[in-house]
């Protein structure tokens, strides 16, 4: 038999998922799951890097990721769900390759940079959060994944990881470094040159109003304005009825504005309704003054209440059985430990540093 190719992503353990997750990333890993061997990690070392005074919380969360999975239906026969912590390779690969990256490099990262200031660290962060970034590379790295599904705000970890997959590959391999990226395994490297795989939406926007210059704001949790994979049909209804839509128009007779860029029930109803004859139509009526909110708003709770209907049925089965869970990410942790151990010991051998053999085991 033929391996599959490998997938590798994850999350940060920050919360529970939300439909902007649900276009960036989580579809596409649905969708990839029969063609792929899929390995989903859940970066709980990561939840430490602004969090670490909360470890309840992260325990909490990290299960949380686990069953909103479940529920979205990552199928735990087929995809190995893992947490982080628990496959060791992951960090001792990522020691050797924070040699391979100059510290500058990494303080350049626009994620990194963006986080600071989007938390406000300030200079106040720890050691380890740079680090998270070269962990990232590892956690990528170690699974040696033809293809990596994120959200556009991960592409920069992803470029790292693909100049220190070259690094390590031309340094302990030999691989010319005027190979092709597509070329370096072939060339003998240890390490492919990941490709990222965007989703269908690159930035779903909040149900709240726009920023000062009038930028409708990403969904994201701490903002409060998401829409989240577990909220149940009163709470659907409660956030599409509040959502904002166009401040100008006070009656339905008044022009509204369509553009999905300044009225977030547009860009709604653009990435979720599949119906497009219904959105021209809608959306003309709109434009022209012959509808109101209320009634495009029922109407994308419909379709909300569809993709949702069937995660909430699914999440029942897992969602007061922990212990469930826990066995699952066991069993993903098992087989990811195997594939991260394999490549940590072909780094160390391809960097000279393979004095003995042994293994690593979870048990129960
Ligand atoms: N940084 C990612 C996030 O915050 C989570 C993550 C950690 C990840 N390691 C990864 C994603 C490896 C893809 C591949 O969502």
């Amino acid at each position: 038999m033929i391996a599959k190719p490998r997938i590798l992503t994850g999350d940060t353990p920050t919360g529970k998922l939300h439909l902007g997750h649900y276009v960036g990333s989580v579809e596409n890993r649905l969708a990839l799951q029969d063609q792929y061997d899929c390995f989903f990690l859940i970066a709980n070392k990561h939840a430490f890097t602004t969090r670490a005074d909360r470890p309840d919380e992260i325990r909490q969360s990290v299960i949380d990721i686990a069953t909103d999975w479940l529920a979205v239906g990552i199928d735990p026969g087929k995809s190995a769900m893992f947490i982080q912590s628990e496959v060791p390779a992951i960090d001792e690969l990522t020691f050797f390759f924070a040699m391979l990256i100059p510290f500058n490099r990494v303080m350049r990262n626009p994620t990194l940079t963006q986080e600071i200031k989007d938390k406000d660290l300030g200079d106040k962060y720890p050691f380890g959060f740079p680090m998270y970034a070269v962990g990232q590379c590892a956690d990528i790295l170690a699974f040696r994944p033809q293809l990596v599904p994120v959200g556009e705000d991960q592409l920069p970890h992803l470029e790292l990881t693909r100049e220190v997959a070259r690094k390590f590959d031309q340094l302990y391999c030999g691989v010319n470094p005027h190979s092709q990226d597509n070329d370096y395994v072939k060339a003998g490297g240890l390490f492919p040159i990941i490709e990222p795989k965007l989703g269908r939406v690159k930035r779903l926007v909040g149900t709240g109003a726009p920023d000062a210059e009038g930028r409708l704001l990403k969904m994201s949790k701490s903002l409060n304005n998401a829409v989240f994979l577990s909220d149940d049909a009163d709470a659907l209804k409660t956030k599409i009825m509040g959502m904002y839509t166009d401040p100008k128009r006070i009656r339905v007779t008044d022009p509204g504005e369509t553009d999905p860029e300044k009225n977030p029930l547009w860009a709604f109803h653009e990435t979720f309704n599949t119906d497009v004859a219904w959105i021209d139509e809608h959306r003309e009526m709109y434009t022209n003054g012959k509808i109101g909110d209320v009634a495009i708003k029922k109407k994308l709770i419909d379709v909300l209440n569809i993709l949702l209907d069937p995660i909430r049925q699914r999440r029942k089965q897992y969602a007061d059985r922990p212990d469930d869970v826990i066995d699952i990410l066991r069993a993903g942790t098992a087989r990811a430990n195997a594939i991260a151990e394999e490549t940590l010991a072909l780094a160390k051998k391809a960097m000279r540093q393979d004095y003995f053999s042994r293994s690593v085991a979870i048990i129960r």
